[in-house]
């Protein structure tokens, strides 16, 4: 299976997606392309070094949002893949691509949602004061960080932390878990009714 990985930032998520994927010969999965938001992000360093092609796909080059997505769209049906893997994009999709790919995008978020949606998940969680946090990989619908959960990991939050060390122990476990779910995925082992995804044997 193809998979298409969008990115915006340092892409740790999209390393171990290479690694535990796309170099796993007997795997069957193969990222077909990295797409970014914003040019030279991390991300598509790690992409181009293990040969992976690479698109910038900027707003600030489209009339509209739903022109973006269009051409989002476009490198996603050229390169053939079959799943969008969100690995830290933070761009909200509009509703036409939601409906066009539905079921068919993944996200990782850094907490336990439907606690703390948005673009600040970790100091949220924080100034919040929670005692457990983690990380949710969901189906993406229309809405923000709410469409059906697929799999959590719970991360306690220690007294000591500040922002950089929970979500350094989060990473830990989105890095286990994102691979996981796509290969899931992959097998056709999701199985979703409404909002609830059940994973079969
Ligand atoms: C990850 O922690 C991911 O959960 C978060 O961005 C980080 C990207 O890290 N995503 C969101 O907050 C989405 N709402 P990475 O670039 O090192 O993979």
């Amino acid at each position: 299976m193809k998979i298409a990985v969008l990115v915006s930032g340092s892409g740790t998520n999209l390393q171990t997606l290479i690694e535990q994927l796309h170099q796993d010969p007997g795997g069957g999965i193969a990222i077909a392309v990295v797409i970014s938001d914003r040019p030279g992000v991390y991300a598509l360093t790690r992409a181009e070094r293990a040969g992976i092609p690479t698109r910038v796909v900027k707003t600030q080059d489209f009339k509209s949002r739903v022109d973006f997505d269009a051409a989002i769209s476009r490198e996603i049906e050229q390169a053939g893949a079959e799943l969008i893997v969100l690995a830290g994009f933070m761009k909200l999709f509009q509703p036409p691509f939601v409906r066009k790919y539905r079921n068919r995008i993944l996200n990782v978020h850094p907490t336990l949602l439907p606690a703390f949606p948005g673009a600040h998940p970790v100091a949220d969680t924080l100034a919040y004061g929670v005692k457990v946090t983690g990380v949710t990989v969901h189906f993406v619908d229309e809405g923000v960080d709410s469409g059906p959960i697929i799999a959590q990991t719970a991360v306690p939050v220690l007294d000591t932390d500040d922002e950089a060390s929970l979500h350094a122990r989060i990473q830990i476990e989105e890095h286990q878990l994102y691979p996981r779910v796509i290969k899931w995925y992959a097998q056709g082992k999701l199985k979703i009714e409404g909002r609830k995804v059940n994973v079969t044997a």
